[in-house]
């Protein structure tokens, strides 16, 4: 990208150290809805020679008195704009002095959650990126670190904050964190809430106390919550040597919440939705994440708070890192291979829409107007995949003492991308100048592989090619860990996996001395986040779907079949038959596991035919895919009635709910075959099972192939009346409408819902069930007419002025327009501009409907 002349332009090459030494933090909060007072001593030491001390802090702090070491400075001393504060050099001692300021802030005022707000009555705090200048004048960066002592004066029954507690009495609590940590780490919460408690050891006997915070009537919901903390705990000292640190561990479950949770030190906080969680209200799917989204948080305490990030730039330094981390860690909890394969497909769906159009960035960005808007599938999940190639290069050994060392040099340090490639480079030797280029280059490779057979040698011809994105046209080969093995022609396994390590443009590999010519088994386990491109006919990818013993690998040539299938469709073409063939012999294998069969019969969705057609040169369009994935589904249902008429009856799960994976496989299972049996028997299963199930992921499941077929009346009503004052039920009662209706409907079923009076839209989960739920419908978001558009611009720009963070995370649904016909890119460009031309628009919206229209 270029320098433009915005003032609120951010650059990696502008770092500088902050010019002060902070070494310690005092707070004390005397905490009221409207007028909360915040008093901060802050005890700096100058790092070397005299400069001015600036600090951030927003226009919603009130001043209230500011001195140094006691004493106020001259007035023309002390200068303020909108966003800092800034203090002459000249009124600073020459060493250690403490600075005292006391605001005054409106937490009930604060609609967009980020700083201190009150959810539900209760007070809690949001500080990543940015949201601790909003509590309090403070150098608010992620390199400036010190321990905290915190004092909370309120009538709220529980105060907690980071660290562990020192006082507890009557109306006043006392925190101290000794971890030295940035600001964006702070946490404070006070409310009337409730713990459910348990204790953990760690493995050099730390004794500590667990609790998970929620309000008086959830306790029944949060076990699920512990158990998944103390699994992750466990799994940080067995597979990575990490210790907890504090003799408390609090999370806490908040209602109004802009992300999914934050790892603030000691004190997570979590949107009520990754915590609360029965058979009743929840899907296998949401206690999947919510175990996977409590070890992420958890991970965070040495990936992210022990070892910090230098500048905000460096991002993917703790989260590509701690998603990694988790991944690995739901991996060894359930099924490796599913876990792989649905990363995989978020990944696709995600981070290659995110690199295929105007958003596209490195996975360390080098410049941004607002970070928050850097909180992307590029950063987490690709710069996750960045660090399983970089395993997969180094292998377990090298990864394992690489880690070791990244702890010993970093510990209490904010470290950047370059400290962490330094590790790998000290502890195995090998150079990482190249590999660095998935990190600051951005878009995703094509690699193409072609073969030749000759006298029993077969070589294999890969190219690579990464297509211009935004500010960076040529993008120079990478390197690129390719996995292969070798099936001979009767379906056996002839060479195992290979890595073979690309680095060219163009390069070459050879197998020698082989009998007859084998089938190749290409990119195994998806060891590279790439667009692999081979000529291959449906007679091998039915093939390697029935002999792969690589699973991702099995799974994708089916997928393959599926996608050339539906492409073909969508284009009035024929297609279908070897895929629904190879699918049936695959949905009877008893010797595959529930869930990946169940993988096997779900069809990509509509996006992901639309994102595959444009990779493909072509301009999708969002009727005819809708049209030709039904018609594919139908005949699936046609051919395979019986088969999956005992399937849904076998998978039946005995006994009462349980979430663990064996039990979710089979349901998953049950629910691929109910999907498509609801083409061809009317609804009847769906409407029997809605009635008789009495776990939310069989409701779910059955509710939205009723709401797709248009018959969704009753059971809406059913799920309404029965949930009505769960939030969490409701949101999905929100989103399924417009997210699972007839295309034709979802805007006219979303513009009603937006009209009830429980649309409480102030609400970040309900406002993204229904504006989520449409954008989710691809032929319904993207009607010809425009009009989905027009209503999801009206809503950003209503959200806008009170939240502008989710204002410009929902505006990312525009994110595709380019990509389809003159018609759809005419109106989605003009409620673009609407937004950027709206008066006011916040910094968040205005970077990001900017880079959507350049
Ligand atoms: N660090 C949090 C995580 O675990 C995300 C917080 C992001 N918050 C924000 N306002 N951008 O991934
Ligand atoms: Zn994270």
């Amino acid at each position: 990208m270029t320098r433009t002349d915005s003032p609120d332009r951010q650059f990696l090459a502008d770092y500088r150290p902050y010019p002060f030494i902070l070494e310690q933090t005092r707070l004390e909060f005397t905490l009221a809805p409207d007028a909360t007072r915040v008093r901060a001593d802050l005890t700096f030491r100058p790092r070397n020679g005299s400069e001015d001390l600036l600090l951030d802090g927003g226009k919603n702090l009130h001043l209230i008195s500011l001195t140094i070491d006691g004493r106020e400075p001259a007035a023309d001393q002390v200068t303020r704009d909108d966003e800092r504060l800034v203090i002459a050099a000249a009124a600073l001692p020459d060493g250690q002095f403490t600075l005292a300021t006391e605001v005054e802030i409106n937490p009930s005022a604060n609609t967009a959650f980020e700083g201190l707000y009150i959810s539900n009555g209760m007070f809690c705090t949001q500080c990543e990126a940015e949201g601790f200048r909003h509590i309090t004048f403070y150098p608010d960066r992620p390199d400036v670190m010190a321990p905290f002592q915190v004092t909370i004066h309120s009538d709220q029954p529980v105060l907690l904050s980071n660290g562990n507690p020192v006082r507890q009495e009557e109306g006043l609590a006392e925190w101290h964190d000794p971890w030295p940590k940035p600001a964006y780490l702070f946490a404070l919460v006070a409310g009337d809430l409730v713990a459910i408690e348990d204790r953990f050891t760690t493995a050099s006997g730390r004794d500590v106390a667990l609790n998970v915070w929620v309000r008086p009537g959830d306790e029944d919901r949060a076990g699920f919550a512990m158990e998944s903390l103390i699994k992750s705990m466990k799994w940080d000292e067995d597979v990575y040597r990490r210790e907890y640190d504090l003799d408390v561990f609090n999370i806490v479950a908040v209602d109004d919440f802009n992300m999914g949770a934050m790892e603030n030190k000691g004190l997570n906080i979590f949107n009520s939705k990754l915590v609360l969680a029965s058979p009743e209200t929840a899907t296998d799917a949401d206690y999947e994440r919510i175990e996977s989204v409590i070890a992420h948080e958890y991970f965070h305490n040495w990936t992210g708070n022990r070892i910090t990030c230098r500048d905000w730039f460096q991002l993917c330094l703790k989260e590509g890192l701690t998603v990694f981390r988790d991944q690995q860690f739901t991996s060894d909890m359930r099924s490796a291979s599913v876990k792989r394969i649905g990363d995989v497909q978020a990944l696709r769906a995600r981070q290659f829409r995110e690199d295929q159009g105007p958003l596209a960035h490195p996975v360390r960005p080098e410049e941004y107007e607002e970070i928050n808007n850097f909180y992307t599938a590029t950063v987490y999940e690709k710069g996750a995949e960045v660090i399983g190639m970089l395993k997969r290069l180094v292998g377990d050994d090298g990864y394992a003492r690489a880690l070791d060392l990244y702890f010993k040099r970093h510990d209490g340090e904010a470290a950047t991308i370059e400290d962490w490639l330094k590790v790998f480079e000290d502890a195995t030797g090998r150079d990482l100048t190249q590999f660095k280029r998935w990190y600051t280059d951005a878009g995703t490779p094509r690699l193409t592989m072609r073969e030749t057979w000759e006298n029993g040698r077969l070589t294999l011809h890969f190219t690579q090619h990464t297509p211009p994105t935004p500010g960076q046209n040529d993008k120079p080969p990478r390197v690129i860990p390719i996995a292969v093995g070798l099936i001979g022609p009767n379906g056996d396994e002839i060479e195992p996996t290979r890595m073979l390590e690309m680095s060219e443009a163009k390069q070459e590999f050879s197998f020698d001395g082989l009998g007859a010519r084998p089938v190749v088994s290409a990119l195994r386990g998806f060891s590279a986040p790439v667009i692999l491109e081979r000529n291959i006919d449906d007679a091998t990818r039915a093939f390697l779907l029935a002999h792969d013993t690589d699973p991702f690998a099995r799974w994708e040539a089916g997928r393959e079949l599926a996608l050339h299938a539906l492409t073909a469709l969508s284009q009035g073409q024929e297609g279908g038959a070897d895929y629904i063939g190879a699918i049936g012999q695959l949905a009877t294998d008893e010797d595959a596991d529930p869930a990946f069969r169940a993988l096997c019969l779900n069809l990509p969705g509509e996006e992901e035919i639309a994102t595959r057609l444009y990779a493909a040169g072509a301009i999708p369009d969002p009727d005819a895919i809708h049209d030709a994935r039904n018609r594919l589904a139908r005949r699936m249902a046609e051919t395979h009635a019986n088969l999956l008429s005992a399937i849904y009856d076998q998978m039946v799960v005995p006994g009462p709910y349980s979430p663990d994976a064996d039990s979710a496989a089979r349901r998953a299972l049950r629910i691929s075959a109910l999907g498509l049996l609801t083409r061809i028997d009317g609804g009847e299963r769906a409407e029997v099972l809605f009635g008789i199930t009495s776990n939310m992921t069989e409701r779910m499941a059955a509710l939205i192939c009723l709401v797709r077929r248009g018959r969704g009346g009753v059971a809406l009503s059913a799920l309404h009346d029965q949930f009505k004052d769960n939030r969490l039920v409701m949101d999905k009662w929100f989103t399924v409408q417009p997210m699972a209706a007839p295309p034709a409907d979802a805007i006219a079923i979303a513009r009603q819902l937006s009209e009830r009076r429980d649309f409480d839209w102030k609400n970040p989960n309900r406002f993204r069930a229904l504006l989520g739920g449409l954008a989710a419908n691809h032929a319904g978001f993207h009607a010809a007419d425009g009009k989905g558009y027009d209503f999801l611009a009206e809503w950003l720009m209503k959200m806008d002025p009170i939240n502008p963070q989710i204002a410009a995370r929902m505006s990312t649904a525009f994110e595709t327009w380019p990509r389809y016909d003159e018609n759809r890119r005419k109106r989605a460009l003009a409620a673009l501009e609407r937004m950027a031309a709206m008066k006011g628009i916040s910094r968040n919206l205005r970077e990001m409907v900017t880079r959507m229209i350049a």
